[in-house]
């Protein structure tokens, strides 16, 4: 059975409003799901194995602000097996379940002095020039996919109301992607601020790409967590990203909370 139909099979066959991947840390906001069922991602054909520390791997499907929403607490990272297409399996099954948007939030390092820890960006575009396309090896033209609004404006603007109904201050800028899993040196953070970069990070991207190449809308968040290396006298670590994203999982949690009541509104 395709993890589609299993998830059908679980949950009912209703369509989704929002699927919602969770980032480093982020991942308490499943447990504010009301009428949750919860797949372990080993259920699930094709979604990734075990990951991350600081990543739970179970896929919960229930209601959030009365949508109904399937959210990936945990995602995998190209770093992980150098896989690039690791997320393709878990964004099909969301198109295949007519998911009306997925919204991608991260963890990330900021590159401008106003946007310190703790602060949460909307991603209004993104810089992957460095990382391996998802779609290499993919057949037909359907690869070639337009990344024009590949943060959906509509959405990226609930998303703003959204904050706003949270009382949480959404900053905008642009993502860079970065395989990782060293961090950047002080000189690659000075060469993503001279490319217009506002903010850096490992994930995203990649499910971004997949999931335009699918057909979803896409709206993205990043939680600063740090600031790039060079940035700040000390220098980044998986365990400062891990305590501060949790520190401000609750002001994530408000935004989509608020990104949900609004998203058709
Ligand atoms: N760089 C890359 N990825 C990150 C960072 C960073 O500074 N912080 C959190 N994820």
């Amino acid at each position: 059975m395709t993890a589609a139909a299993i998830i059908r099979q679980r949950t009912g066959a209703e369509p989704f409003d929002c699927a919602i991947v969770l980032g480093t840390g982020l991942g308490p906001l499943a447990e504010t799901i009301a009428d949750a069922t919860v797949i372990p991602y080993a259920e699930l054909p094709g979604f990734p194995g075990a990951g991350v520390s600081g990543h739970a791997g179970r896929l919960v499907v229930g209601r959030l602000e009365g949508r109904r929403v399937a959210v990936m607490q945990g995602r995998a990272h190209v770093y992980e097996q150098g896989d690039a297409r690791v997320m393709k399996p878990a964004i099909d099954t969301f198109a295949t379940l007519g998911a009306r948007a997925l919204l991608l939030t991260n963890a990330a390092g900021s590159l401008k002095a106003d946007m310190p820890p703790g602060a949460v960006m909307a991603i209004s575009d993104h810089i992957a020039l460095f990382g391996p396309n998802p779609l290499i090896g993919l057949p037909g033209d359907a690869r070639f996919v337009p990344m024009n609004d590949a943060y959906h404006p509509g959405l990226t603007a609930a998303l703003a109301r959204g904050a706003q109904r949270g009382g949480v201050r959404l900053h905008q800028g642009v993502y860079a992607w970065v395989t990782g899993p060293s961090f950047e040196t002080p000189a690659e953070i000075r060469a993503l601020q001279r490319l217009g970069a506002d903010a850096v990070g490992m994930s995203t991207v990649p499910e971004v790409i997949l999931a335009r190449h699918a057909g979803l809308s896409v709206v993205a968040l990043s939680m600063i967590t740090n600031y790039g290396a060079g940035l700040a006298p000390q220098a980044p670590s998986h365990g400062e990203t891990k305590t501060v994203a949790a520190e401000g999982a609750g002001a994530v949690a408000a935004v989509i909370r608020g990104f949900l009541s609004e998203m058709s509104a």
